[in-house]
């Protein structure tokens, strides 16, 4: 409790927290951004949690019957936050403007119809809410909509309406009259998730608060939040583009980085149960510079697409650019096939793309990385049924990767014959249908491969 009361200053420009006045945030590098912080609201958030609970007890006296869960009626949303939404808590539903996040709030209702759902927006007017509800399709008799921007009323309402569930859309449209900054300011987020939070564990209402994030990624408003609140899930994708992952970030009542996919229509948003199915190659055989790969996501085992271009430089310097893939790691995989398999690429432009807007992070992906580059700069097609999961070392080895039974299984599953793995991995399971070709480094990687 100390250390946290000592916390009372922040940024109002990135919301880094500091426990003292600085004038320079070291964490944005803006000047005179420091702020006292609204701390008392906060404390009194964290002191109510701890309320019912505060004398000192034997476990075995604390009773629990199981965790309560209110189902949404979404088994993908369901899903991710660890099967469904538990009594009391806040989730911050996070994304770009215009990602989906309206849509898929006003779902719930529509889907969850036994939910007595209280939807509040500062953002939209009743009509245009209704408006999107009947594009949307469902059940509307379960939804109570409220168009209201302060905090307090809105919170003496849902006292008195007493809902099994409050969506309230968007943080950064929500004010407090007790906090003297606009609306959208680092401070009022704060007090406003603060006694949302509040209201969650006094009233066991469930609340869902969806937050704008910037196209940078830097999310100036929920990242301040992500403390505050239960559960973190962030949409992500490309806002051209059909789909969009759902991904949790946080979750104190289950595992994190857990993923769904959803795709956008012109009826709402509709869950992808199997992603694979589009993240997959969808060109058939013929076209060089393109690897699948067997990776891990939260407990979920997928198939992806990872396409690489690798041409001559037009101009003096080559260019190297990823999206969806850190771009050092791709300089460092370059260096290793360079120094380490003689490959010449330092005169070569090199693109790589993850399929379906997605964001990686699995170091699995390295072995498929490198394969499609291979690929494309032999101009070399790897067939169809082949996949890889497998890590690249500094020194050109391949390594193993966790969980490498479950990406074989789910390989299979989708109808790959080949799946190339580590070397070292240790001695797995044989899996009916698919063959597991282990290689040591990327020397042998390419007499395997492209022989
Ligand atoms: P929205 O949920 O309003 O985004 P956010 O709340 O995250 O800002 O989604 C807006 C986009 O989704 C908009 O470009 C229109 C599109 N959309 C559809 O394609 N189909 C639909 O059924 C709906 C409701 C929206
Ligand atoms: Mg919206």
């Amino acid at each position: 409790m100390s250390s946290k009361n000592k916390t009372t200053w922040f940024c109002s420009s990135c919301g880094c927290e500091s426990s003292k006045w600085m004038g320079r945030c070291p964490s944005c590098g803006e000047w005179n951004t420091m702020v006292e912080a609204p701390s008392e609201s906060s404390r009194g958030a964290s002191r109510h949690n701890a309320s019912s609970e505060s004398a000192p007890r034997r476990l075995s006296e604390i009773d629990y019957a199981g965790e309560q869960r209110i189902l949404l009626s979404n088994p993908e949303l369901d899903r991710i936050l660890g099967g469904g939404i538990v009594p009391g808590s806040l989730v911050l539903l996070a994304g770009e403007p215009g990602i989906g996040k309206s849509t898929m709030s006003l779902q719930i209702p529509l889907q969850a119809a036994d939910l007595k759902t209280l939807y509040v927006s500062g953002e939209e007017s009743a009509r245009q809410v209704k408006m999107r509800a009947e594009r949307l399709g469902g059940d509307v008799s379960g939804c109570i909509i409220y168009c209201e921007t302060s905090i307090d009323s809105i919170i003496s309402q849902a006292q008195k309406i007493q809902p099994s569930l409050m969506i309230v859309d968007s943080v950064q449209t929500m004010y407090c009259e007790a906090v003297e900054s606009t609306a959208g300011s680092v401070s009022q987020i704060k007090e406003v998730t603060s006694r949302l939070l509040r209201f969650a564990k006094e009233s066991g209402v469930p609340v869902i608060l969806i937050g704008h994030i910037t196209k940078d990624g830097y999310i100036a408003g929920p990242k301040v939040l992500e403390h505050i609140v239960d559960v973190v899930l962030q949409f992500e994708g490309e806002n051209r583009g059909s789909y969009r992952i759902l991904r949790s970030i946080k979750n104190r009542f289950g595992s994190t980085s857990e993923l769904a996919v959803f795709e956008m229509t012109g009826s709402g948003l509709r869950a992808v149960a199997n992603p694979s199915e589009l993240l997959v190659p969808m060109h058939g055989q013929g076209l060089s510079g393109t690897a699948v790969c067997a990776m891990l996501d939260g407990t979920r085992a997928f198939l992806f697409e990872v396409q690489a271009l690798v041409s001559s430089a037009v101009y003096g310097t080559a260019q190297r650019s990823a999206t969806g893939f850190d771009t050092r790691r791709l300089n460092m995989l370059l260096a290793v096939l360079e120094k380490r398999a003689g490959f010449r690429l330092g005169a070569k432009d090199v693109f790589l793309n993850m399929a379906g807007g997605l964001k990686i992070s699995d170091p699995a992906c390295d072995l498929a990385v490198i394969a499609a580059i291979l690929s494309s700069n032999f101009d070399y097609c790897i067939p169809s049924d082949v996949c890889f999961a497998a890590e690249v070392g500094l020194s050109g080895e391949i390594r193993p990767v966790s969980q490498t039974d479950r990406r074989i299984v789910e390989a299979s599953r989708l109808g790959f014959r080949k799946i190339y793995i580590s070397g070292f991995s240790q001695k797995l399971e044989k899996v009916e249908g698919i063959e597991q070709i282990r290689v040591a480094d990327v020397a042998e990687l390419v007499k395997k491969l492209f022989g």
